[in-house]
C-alpha cells in the first residue's frame, strides 16, 4: 500500500503539539473524516486506525522530557518505538541525537515521519518499519511514547523493551499511567500535557527501565 502524493496536505494540517511547540506534525482534528479520506483518496485505511494524526499525552511528555535534557540522546544513536507521527523521535533527533531510527507497522505513520521530521527542521531521522520480531538494532537509546495502549502490543513491547535494556540500551517509556504499563519501572519526569482542543490536559509520567 503506498500514500498518494498529496494525501497529507489535503487532510491534514501542520500542528505544534501544546507540550512540544518545538515540533510541527502533519495532524487532523477529525479522526473518522480522516478515516474516510483514506478509503477515498488514500491507499485504504487496512486494519491500523490512524495513531499517526495525533501527537498522544504519553509522547508529548517523552519528547518534553528529551529536548529539556539532551544530555539522553546527543550523539547517539535511538529507536523511536512505535513513533506514529514521530513526535519522539523527531524531538530527539532536535536534541542532537546522531541517527534516529523511527519504527511503526502504519505506511501512513512512515510516510509523514519525513514531512514531520522535515516541517521541524530535524534531520537524521529514518522510517523503519516493525522491529518487534526482528533481530534488535544496534541503538544505543530506545524512547517508546504511548505503546500500551492495547493489551497486544503492550504484551509484545514488555519482552521486547527488557531485552533491549539487559543489552545495553536505556530505555524511556512516556504513558499516561495505562493499567498494561510494566512493573518495576522507575517515574523520572511528570508533565501536565494543556488541553489540546480535543483533549482535556491530562497528566503524564516519563518512566525508565529498571
Ligand atoms: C498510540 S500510538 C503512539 C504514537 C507516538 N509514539 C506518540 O506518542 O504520539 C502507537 C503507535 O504504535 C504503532 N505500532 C503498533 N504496532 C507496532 C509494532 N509492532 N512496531 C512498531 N510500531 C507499532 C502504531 O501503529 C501507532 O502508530
Amino acid at each position: 500500500m503506498s500514500v498518494p502524493e498529496g494525501f497529507f496536505a489535503r487532510h491534514t494540517r501542520l500542528v505544534r503539539p501544546p507540550l512540544v511547540p518545538e515540533v510541527a506534525l502533519h495532524l487532523a482534528d477529525d479522526v473518522s473524516a480522516l478515516w474516510q479520506a483514506m478509503e477515498d483518496d488514500g491507499g485504504g485505511a487496512g486494519d491500523a486506525s490512524p495513531f499517526w494524526a495525533a501527537a498522544w499525552v504519553g509522547g508529548q511528555g517523552l519528547a518534553r522530557h528529551v529536548l529539556d535534557h539532551p544530555d539522553l540522546v546527543a550523539g547517539k544513536t535511538v529507536l523511536d518505538l512505535g513513533c506514529g507521527s514521530g513526535l519522539v523521535g523527531i524531538a530527539a533527533a532536535l536534541a542532537g541525537a546522531r541517527r534516529v531510527l523511527a519504527s511503526d507497522v502504519d505506511p501512513y505513520a512512515l510516510a509523514v515521519v519525513p514531512l514531520n521530521a522535515a516541517a521541524s527542521g530535524a534531520t537524521g531521522v529514518e522510517p523503519v518499519g516493525d522491529v518487534l520480531d526482528a533481530d534488535l538494532p544496534e541503538v544505543e537509546v530506545v524512547l517508546a511514547g504511548d505503546v500500551f495502549y492495547d493489551l497486544r502490543m503492550a504484551d509484545r513491547v514488555r519482552p521486547w523493551l527488557f531485552t533491549a535494556w539487559v543489552r545495553g540500551a536505556v530505555v524511556l517509556v512516556g504513558d499516561p499511567g495505562r493499567s498494561q504499563l510494566p512493573e518495576g519501572l522507575r517515574e523520572v519526569a511528570g508533565y501536565d500535557v494543556p488541553d489540546s482542543g480535543v483533549d482535556a490536559a491530562r497528566r503524564t509520567t516519563v518512566w525508565r527501565l529498571p
